[in-house]
């Protein structure tokens, strides 16, 4: 069964979007690092992205019936949705939260996610090098 990617609002620009605070690397690019990385490990992947917070709700929900384990940068959702908090502890699979940036040096409002405590763990501040990492450590989390 495959790992789920699941990427939140704005995300979609990356590449032009306040390229001072996320770079150049657009999200194609991260998928494509994305499907590198699980394919070799050897997991199926299933990389989406919206702008909807109960799309993300949906697909969370999908990720329970269907994946072994899920990779979500809720954005902006992060930080106000606890309807995505509680579609990830319903979901019942390993999921970790990245985020591009180091969300703790930045603005006050985004040092609290709704989403950490239900994570199982978090990656923030490496960039898009942060999904790479994310996926090596869910091929852990899902073999031990
Ligand atoms: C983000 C951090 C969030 O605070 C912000 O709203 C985003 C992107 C990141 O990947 O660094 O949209 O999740």
């Amino acid at each position: 069964s495959p790992i789920f990617v699941l990427n939140g609002p704005n995300l979609n620009r990356l590449g032009t979007r306040e390229p001072e605070v996320y770079g150049r690397t657009s999200l194609a690019d991260i998928e494509r690092l994305c499907r590198e990385t699980a394919e070799d490990i050897g997991f199926e992947l299933e990389f989406r992205q919206t702008n909807f917070e109960g799309m993300l709700v949906d697909w969370i929900q999908e990720a329970g019936d269907l994946a072994q384990g899920m990779i979500i940068n809720p954005a902006a959702y992060t930080h106000t949705s606890v309807a995505i908090r509680d579609a990830i502890t319903t979901a019942d699979i390993p999921t970790i939260e990245v985020h591009l940036t180091n969300i703790f040096a930045r603005d006050a409002f985004r040092h609290h996610s709704f989403v950490s405590p239900v994570a199982y763990g978090v990656i923030c501040g490496f960039g898009a090098t942060g999904y790479r990492l994310a996926i090596e450590a869910l091929s852990e989390v899902i073999r031990a």
